[in-house]
């Protein structure tokens, strides 16, 4: 039996330019997907996926995800004809889209995989491989939320073809968020590839809401050092407008980063893939971070209390 377990994630500055070079910023966040291998009696491998959160993630995705699987055999030089398995995904991190859910679930089994047959895989190694998973789900991903699952804490990425950059930032104790689902299952790859033809179609529009998007990297990596979460707060918010106009936002988001601004929350974005998915909004302390919740949840929506910033190693 061979097991393994990948980060979720939550990005705090920066999805969809980030695919573009644009330097990003996200964070794990305390939860996990967890996988076991067994070898099976079948032929090639098979996959159980026992993972709870948005109905319908598990089957919308399941091509993705077994697409993944043979790219990421692939990489690793392994014929599951010679070695047939049974991979069985669970772990207390939901299915939401923009949560990272792809990305632990292809850290999770390569991890596991690589326990199973003994190959040794570096976390380095880990990345790599399961950044060929995600091109399953991502199309063109740009590969932060593979490094945020494999390495856990909180990191600035910037993705260069010669080799991306990541480096760890520190921000003292673990702050408070509320990611809040709006339970609409996004097509990341869709989503990516309609980014990719606009900004080509209206460059000068695109040029400068990017060119704002990577000055405000910068601000954002400052302002968390500084632990200063009211511009922190602010930051996520422009962000938020600057993901609105390049047309990755939908009418559930743009609901609940109202609503929890109107709560209290120092700054609300969507996160991830957008469209549907996840918002995320910066609730430092249980209190601030309850009142959002409960808000978000008498909606009818599901959230996660979780943290920023909780795993360092
Ligand atoms: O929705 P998620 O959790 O898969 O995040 C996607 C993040 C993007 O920036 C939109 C794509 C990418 O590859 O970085």
């Amino acid at each position: 039996m061979g097991k393994g377990s990948g980060f979720g994630k939550v990005i705090l500055f920066n999805e969809h330019f980030v695919v573009h070079g644009i330097p990003s910023i996200a964070s794990a966040i305390d939860l996990t997907t967890d996988a076991v291998v067994h070898p099976w009696k079948g032929e090639g491998f098979t996959v159980i996926d026992q993972r709870a959160g948005t109905a319908g993630y598990s089957l919308a995705k399941r091509e993705h995800q077994m697409e993944a699987i043979r790219r990421m055999m692939a990489a690793m030089g392994v014929d599951t004809m010679r070695h047939p398995m049974e991979i069985t995904v669970g772990g207390n991190l939901p299915t939401f889209s923009g949560i990272g859910a792809s990305a632990a679930n292809c850290v999770a089994i390569t991890r596991a995989v690589s326990e199973e047959l003994g190959l040794g895989l570096s976390d380095e190694r880990v990345n790599e491989v399961a950044y060929e998973g995600e091109k399953a789900y991502a199309g063109n991903p740009s590969g932060i939320d593979n490094t945020a699952a494999t390495f856990g804490g909180l990191i600035r990425f910037v993705r260069r073809p010669s080799g991306n950059v990541i480096e760890r930032l520190g921000i003292g104790k673990p702050v408070e968020v509320v990611m809040g689902n709006t339970g609409v299952v996004a097509n990341t790859k869709a989503v990516v590839e309609g980014v990719a033809q606009r900004k080509q179609k209206y460059p000068e529009k695109y040029g400068k809401v990017f060119e704002e998007a990577a000055e405000l990297a910068g601000q954002g990596r400052e302002a968390l050092e500084a632990q200063d979460w009211k511009r922190v707060g602010a930051l996520m918010d422009r962000n938020h407008e600057l993901l609105q106009a390049i047309d990755v936002s939908g009418p559930e988001l743009d609901f609940l980063v109202k609503l929890a601004r109107e709560k209290g929350a120092l700054g609300a974005k969507l996160t991830g893939g957008g469209v549907g998915g996840c918002m995320v909004a910066l609730t430092p302390g249980r209190k601030l971070q309850g009142a959002v919740a409960s808000a978000i949840e008498n909606e009818g929506f599901q959230v996660l209390r979780t943290k920023i910033g909780v795993l360092t190693g």
